[in-house]
């Protein structure tokens, strides 16, 4: 069963069900659309085929209606050279950390956005179907299954749109091997699948800039899905992709300030520059990803992005924070190889113990960030280069901090994992 809810209505979905559509005005804030689904009220059904015109369920009239085997016309201009409007957009991994930020941007600039989300949704799938209604306000939200292509699918088709462009902000939440594969690989596939079924003729993926040096399970699926995206690319004229590959995101780098806040030391592994970024905001990368909708020099490009001053070590980092908390800097260095203890012991448990195989995992998932710098890797050289990183956006990692001084960390949780 699939439910998908659009500004003025949604449409349920069942195998053993006829298909039907529930319309309400588009005017009733979220609260009260909420009242109307029960008790229930047959007013307010109309079966997906009736002929009967609605006034309430479509956003625009521009749409075309799928049917049981939907037959696509080629489409004989670009999507872009449509108004906003009329171009629509599906986001899949709607309702993450980044994803949420791409919704309300590109809602901002008047795409039509079509939101495929789970019901229950959010770190530990502790968001409502209610809540996330709320957080993507202006978008239609499509509650589906990216991890089941015929379940996508259905709803997509129940959505009756076509896609003129794809944009993936998936990620697995626990970073764990098997999820990995499942999400950033294969649920982004399928959103690629789909898409590409009802039309969609360019995909924007979030990947991630620590691919170019692959030592870990979900960057080997997300380069084996980039991979993919370009064949399709390269077989298909008429399809394009734009692969984003940011650096750190603030919650990446968040996540001492209340400790230093508190008074403890910040903790950082050798002499604290080991490995540089150049961080970037949801908002800015939300915008640099809006951007890579239309924009026709990002067109089948690899896009690395950081955002905007010079690249920070941990150890700047550090003092950055001591600076805004007043004190003198107080640091605990530690050394590198402990972490390579850990992970070698963990290595051997994992032959005694397979299932421990994720918190191998996170043991190399933590080693790479302490000591892998989120900038290019620059081909020639070998070295990674904060000059050849690409900057964007206005919002800076002081700010970022100031505002976690100010309000602590709401809104930048980590993913599911436990270790790290
Ligand atoms: N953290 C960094 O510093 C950093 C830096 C560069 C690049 N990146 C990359 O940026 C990307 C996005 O990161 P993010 O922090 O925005 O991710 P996130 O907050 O963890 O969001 C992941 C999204 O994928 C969806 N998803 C995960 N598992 C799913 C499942 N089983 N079924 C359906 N949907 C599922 C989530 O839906 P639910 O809400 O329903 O769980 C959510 O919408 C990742 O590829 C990451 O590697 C991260």
């Amino acid at each position: 069963m699939s439910l998908c809810f659009f500004s003025n209505g949604f449409t349920l979905h069942s195998p053993k069900l006829q298909n039907y559509n529930f319309c309400y005005p588009s005017q009733l804030p979220i609260s009260q659309i909420q009242l109307n689904f029960t008790p229930f009220n047959p007013s307010l059904v109309l079966p997906l085929n009736s002929s009967k015109p609605t006034k309430f369920y479509r956003k625009r009239a521009s749409s075309i209606r799928a049917s049981a085997s939907p037959t696509l016309e080629t489409p004989k201009t670009s999507f872009r050279d449509k108004n906003p409007k009329d171009i629509n957009v599906l986001v899949v991994g709607s309702t993450g950390y980044i994803g949420k930020f791409v919704v309300k941007e590109l809602v901002n600039r008047g795409f039509n956005v079509i939101s495929v989300a789970r019901e229950k949704s959010g770190i530990r799938g502790k968001t409502s179907k209610e809540e996330t209604l709320e957080q993507l306000k202006g978008a239609n939200i499509c509650f589906s299954d990216v991890t089941n292509l015929g379940s996508l699918q259905d709803s997509l088709q129940n959505y009756g749109s076509s896609i003129d462009v794809v944009v993936s902000c998936l990620a697995s939440r626990s970073g764990g091997i098997k999820d990995s594969w499942k999400i950033d690989y294969e649920a982004t596939k399928n959103s690629l699948v789909a898409g590409r079924k009802f039309g969609a003729s360019h995909f924007v993926l979030l990947s991630a800039i620590c691919v170019q040096k692959p030592l870990l399970e979900f960057q080997r699926a997300k380069l084996k899905f980039e991979a993919e995206l370009m064949k399709e690319a390269e077989n298909d004229s008429g399809f394009s992709y734009s692969i984003v590959r940011p650096t750190a995101f603030f919650k990446s780098l968040g996540g001492q300030v209340e400790l230093v806040k508190e008074g403890k030391p910040y903790v950082m592994f050798g002499d604290g520059k080991l490995c540089a970024c150049k961080p970037i905001s949801e908002q800015d990368l939300a915008s640099f990803i809006a951007d890579c909708v239309l924009s026709e020099d990002k067109i089948n490009k690899v896009l690395p992005i950081g955002g905007p001053g010079k690249a920070l070590t941990p150890l700047e980092q550090g003092e950055m924070l001591y600076r805004l908390v007043g004190r003198e800097p107080k640091f605990l260095k530690v050394p590198i190889e402990i972490m390579d203890f850990a992970i070698g012991v963990l290595d051997f448990l994992v032959k005694i113990f397979p299932a421990m195989e994720d918190t191998a995992e996170f043991g190399k998932i933590g080693r790479y960030y302490a000591a892998e710098s989120m900038l290019v890797l620059d081909p020639e050289t070998g070295e990674y280069s904060a000059e050849k990183t690409p900057s964007y956006g206005k919002d800076t990692l002081e700010q970022f901090f100031e505002r976690v001084l100010r309000e602590g960390m709401a809104g930048q949780e980590l993913g599911e994992q436990t270790i790290f």
